[in-house]
């Protein structure tokens, strides 16, 4: 099973570092596995550790793969990583094992503790749509660009009966990106 979170490390300077990223479920433990070239990949290896955020704002899905990685961060506790402030739940992981790849190595993470913020409220169809709008968002170059528009026509029949403003604003700055690939086409 693959958990879609958001993932925060910790830049080489100190920054907090914000990226979409799907979580390997293997048993108690998870699994990182970012494809090369990736900041989160370098920042995971250098300080064994990360956070996984659970929201239900997917404009943390749609912000960093549009260029928006400015959110607001505090400390965790247990790691020397950021947490997301606003998650409704976080969870501080150590990694414990590595599996080295020239294209997509994984880290194994024991999670050493979790803190509930606040309630999960349901479902929302457009937060799926947002989020697989997201993941086309990141695979334009790699995916048949029928595919990409005929995914995107069936994603924004969700946007268009369920979306609130928060996945309408996330939903417009995938639109953005959407446009700009069909004006570079
Ligand atoms: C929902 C979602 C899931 C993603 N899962 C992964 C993943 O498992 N591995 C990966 O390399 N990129 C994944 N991506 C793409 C990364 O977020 C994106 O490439 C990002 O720039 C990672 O690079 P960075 O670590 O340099 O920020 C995902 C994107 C989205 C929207």
């Amino acid at each position: 099973m693959i958990l879609e979170s958001i993932l925060t490390t910790r830049n080489a300077d100190g920054t907090p570092h914000i990226a979409p990223l799907g979580l390997h479920v293997e048993g108690d433990d998870l699994v990182i596995a970012p494809f090369r070239p990736s900041r989160t990949l370098d920042n995971v290896a250098r300080d064994r550790c990360a956070v996984v955020n659970w929201t239900t704002d997917v404009r943390l899905f749609a912000g960093p793969v549009t260029g928006r990685r400015d959110w607001p961060t505090c400390p965790a506790d247990q790691v020397p990583c950021p947490r997301l402030s606003q998650a409704l739940t976080h969870a501080e992981l150590e990694v414990i094992a590595i599996q080295d790849d020239a294209q997509r190595p994984r880290f194994r993470c024991r999670v050493v503790r979790e803190v509930q913020h606040a309630p999960f409220r349901g479902f929302v169809r457009a937060q799926a749509a947002v989020v697989e709008a997201a993941i086309l968002a990141t695979r334009l170059s790699l995916l048949d660009a029928d595919k990409i528009e005929s995914e995107l026509a069936y994603l924004q029949i969700a946007i268009d009966k369920t979306a609130g403003p928060i996945e309408r604003e996330a939903w417009g700055w995938l639109s953005e990106t959407f446009a700009a690939w069909r004006a570079a086409r």
